[in-house]
């Protein structure tokens, strides 16, 4: 059944878990993400960004996700937009049975240039007041993700600060977080601590000095009930890596979030976990693999279904590792 974002993070915060929100642009990655959710009896957030909205075009997508709440009826769903850009953005998105929206005021509407807070907090609330109208949740992001270790934003995947930010933009501040919580009544809010999108968020495994949960811990001091977000929160298993690599891929030596500093954000408030390039690195490792080895294979449906299969492994993982696991029947 299709839940709202609050009703579901509501009761993961009473019971101490997060849900990822996992990233969805086509059939397959929907049925490995539903596949693990029923596997571990968990609620989830299917995210869809503005790319995946245009990749597979607004009617094929809100029918899809039909298709998938009505297969798999044991698993309450959250049909989230990832980072809207403006508000028409958001009124689609419901309109096409969204029941929760990301309002992305970190950026201006062009997705590269940082805004001010004036800007951030106005389009925020106007958004919180029509969505909520509708009875949709609203996430908001305060600070702009990048990297602490190079200054730069998401230029890897094409979107993100294109010009070089200092920490203060890159950390959310508390206080401001605080304020803007109370400024637009958002549901959930996204905070920037050093995670990037994409593949290549760390050039070393990461400690305290470029991924500063820290600034999530004293966030949620200051904002106890409010629900946190993690971006950019892929780990970029090696494993997958050197599949990747092994059957003819080229992904450098790279780094994401460790499970371990997510988990540690849990006990801080993060109740709601953005993946996307982990799935895609799982989808892409099955479907290298299985041709490779498999160089007469053209069938379609058998090398989508490898990577749906890795893609699944990763999506039960994150099930299990961030407590989700268990709670659907609880809802
Ligand atoms: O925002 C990041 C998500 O990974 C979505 O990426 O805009 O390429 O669909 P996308
Ligand atoms: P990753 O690129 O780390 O998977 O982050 C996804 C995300 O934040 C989507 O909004
Ligand atoms: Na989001
Ligand atoms: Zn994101």
């Amino acid at each position: 059944a299709r839940i709202t974002l609050r009703q579901l993070l509501d009761h993961a915060a009473e019971h101490g878990y997060a849900v990822p929100a996992f990233n969805i642009s086509n059939m397959e990655m929907g049925l490995a993400i539903m596949t693990a959710a029923r596997e571990a009896n968990a609620p989830v957030i299917l995210a869809a960004s503005r790319g995946a909205r245009s990749y597979a075009g607004d009617r094929l997508l809100a029918r899809l996700i039909d298709g998938l709440v009505e297969t798999f009826p044991e698993v309450p769903v959250c049909m989230h937009l990832d980072h809207g850009n403006d508000l028409p953005t958001c009124a689609t998105a419901i309109q096409h049975g969204f029941t929760s929206v990301m309002m992305d005021g970190s950026l201006q509407a062009d997705g590269t240039t940082p805004a001010d807070y004036a800007y951030n907090m106005n389009i925020t609330r106007r958004v919180t007041e029509m969505a909520h109208a509708c009875g949709v949740s609203v996430e908001g992001e305060l600070g702009v993700l990048g990297s602490l270790e190079t200054g730069m934003g998401d230029q890897e995947d094409g979107h993100g600060a294109t010009e070089k930010l200092s920490d203060a933009q890159l950390l959310t501040d508390p206080a401001e977080a605080e304020q803007f919580v109370k400024d637009t009544g958002v549901d959930a809010l996204a905070v920037a601590m050093g995670t990037s999108h994409g593949a290549y968020k760390f050039t070393r495994k990461p400690d305290g000095d470029i991924l500063a949960m820290t600034v999530i811990e004293e966030i949620n001091r200051r904002l106890p009930n409010t629900h946190l977000v993690m971006h950019g929160s892929s780990s970029v298993p090696e494993d997958l890596q050197q599949i990747i690599n092994s059957y003819g891929g080229d992904i450098r030596p790279t780094w994401g979030v460790p499970v371990e500093e997510i988990q540690r954000g849990i006990r801080s408030g993060v109740r709601k976990v953005n993946i996307d390039t982990d799935n895609r690195m799982a989808m892409t490792a099955g479907v290298r693999r299985v041709l490779s080895e498999n160089p007469g294979e053209f069938d379609p449906r058998k090398y989508l279904k490898e990577g749906l299969s890795l893609m699944k492994d990763l999506c039960r993982a994150r099930f299990e590792a961030f407590g989700t696991a268990g709670h659907a029947n609880k809802i």
